[in-house]
């Protein structure tokens, strides 16, 4: 018997640790045995798109697919959503082929997130599991770009694994949302938010620089970047508007010198990178700033196949270039398993 679950059931089941704990072997799984999963597809129609995630971890057992859609706009140079459907699951035993769950919408991870805002609350994770492995241990100061939702999710993940950050430098185009912000995610962060005036505040002084934004244009700067600093950016691409000519540019997040003063730089899956020509990879390797060759990927860090930070003053640098189905399945797995301890869900 399958587990149908409305993820807002699972409010309160699932803990940040246990959510990135998962995500993590998920991708170790990919490292191990990549050819059991495979980049994000999108089709897209004008502002209209559709997302799908294939996966299977081996160790874990479960593969499947995470799949939404999107209606969206572009204002002033940034990307928001105009609408975002229920996000699916469906995730399989892997030996036994059968059905184990689907789950109708994102985890309900993050406590300050209401029901209608159940999308995306994955990509914190992964940017938390690269994060982890790549950032160093004494981390004191976060440097936040964006103040919407995939920032406070990215907030409260960072922190997570970083419980050593004692402030949070955080900055967003308006003045106004930088106070809400804080004002709104202090009496859920252990550190002290401070709303800084100018994105250069954000990133000098940051041990960690988190950009997690809609923006179009970037935000980070590497003449900014400091020795010792990791950061990562989670801006993918906009091919399917460029292409559609709805836009000049493709999307960036930071620089061309953020990656050249960087001595270690991970993508998610450098194929999506490619498929995608996601620009903040894509353009520095065009111009020979870095070659494929040289830019890691998660699932091969996670799996310890390559190395990571190997000095405490190497500038790091984790592009979370988009969600990956084997992180999907593995929550997926992890979810189900919750589910069926708290007796919730219906059996089809
Ligand atoms: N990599 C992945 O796996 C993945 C998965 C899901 C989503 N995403 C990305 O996450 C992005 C953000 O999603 P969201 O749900 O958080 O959107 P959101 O709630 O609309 O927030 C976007 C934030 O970006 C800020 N921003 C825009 N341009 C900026 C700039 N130039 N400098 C500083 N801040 C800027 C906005 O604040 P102000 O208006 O005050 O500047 C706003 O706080 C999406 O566009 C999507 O591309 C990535």
């Amino acid at each position: 018997m399958a587990l149908l679950i409305h993820s807002e059931q699972l409010r309160g089941l699932i803990s940040l640790d246990e959510a990135i704990a998962a995500v993590r072997d998920g991708f170790r799984d990919q490292g191990e045995k990549p050819a059991y999963s495979a980049p994000r597809m999108r089709i897209q129609h004008e502002d209209r798109r559709v997302s799908v995630h294939p996966g299977g971890c081996y160790r874990l057992g479960v593969a499947g697919t995470f799949v939404h859609v999107e209606r969206f706009t572009f204002h002033g140079g940034a990307q928001q959503y105009e609408r975002a459907g229920k996000r699916v699951y469906v995730a399989y035993d892997s030996e036994t082929a059968e059905l184990r769950t689907i789950i109708l919408g994102s985890l309900p991870l993050f406590a300050f997130d209401s029901d209608a805002e159940l999308f995306g609350t994955e990509t914190a994770i992964t940017s938390a599991v690269g994060t982890d492995i790549l950032a160093r241990r004494d981390c004191r100061v976060l440097g936040l770009y964006g103040t919407g939702r995939q920032a406070r999710r990215h907030l409260a993940a960072i922190c997570t694994i970083r419980p050593s950050i004692e402030i949070v430098h955080v900055y967003s185009r308006s003045s106004e949302n930088r106070r809400e912000f804080v004002r709104l995610m202090q009496p859920h962060a252990g550190a002290r938010l401070v709303a800084v005036e100018t994105p250069e505040e954000a990133a000098r002084g940051a041990d960690l620089i988190c950009c997690a934004t809609g923006s179009n244009v970037p935000v980070l700067f590497g003449k900014w970047l400091e020795p010792g600093q990791h950061v990562v950016s989670i801006v993918a691409s906009n091919k399917g508007v460029l292409m559609q000519g709805s836009v000049s540019r493709p999307r960036r997040e930071f620089d061309d010198e953020v990656i050249s003063r960087a001595d270690r730089v991970i993508a998610t899956l450098k194929e999506q990178a490619v498929v995608d020509e996601q620009a903040d990879l894509f353009e520095p390797v065009a111009k020979g700033i870095v070659a494929w060759n040289d830019i890691g990927e998660l699932g091969e860090l996670a799996a310890g196949r390559i190395h990571g930070r190997r000095h405490a003053s190497e500038i790091t640098v984790f592009k979370q270039n988009s969600d990956q189905g084997v992180g999907f399945m593995a929550l997926a797995k992890l979810a189900h398993e919750k589910a069926k301890a708290a007796r919730i869900g219906i059996e089809i």
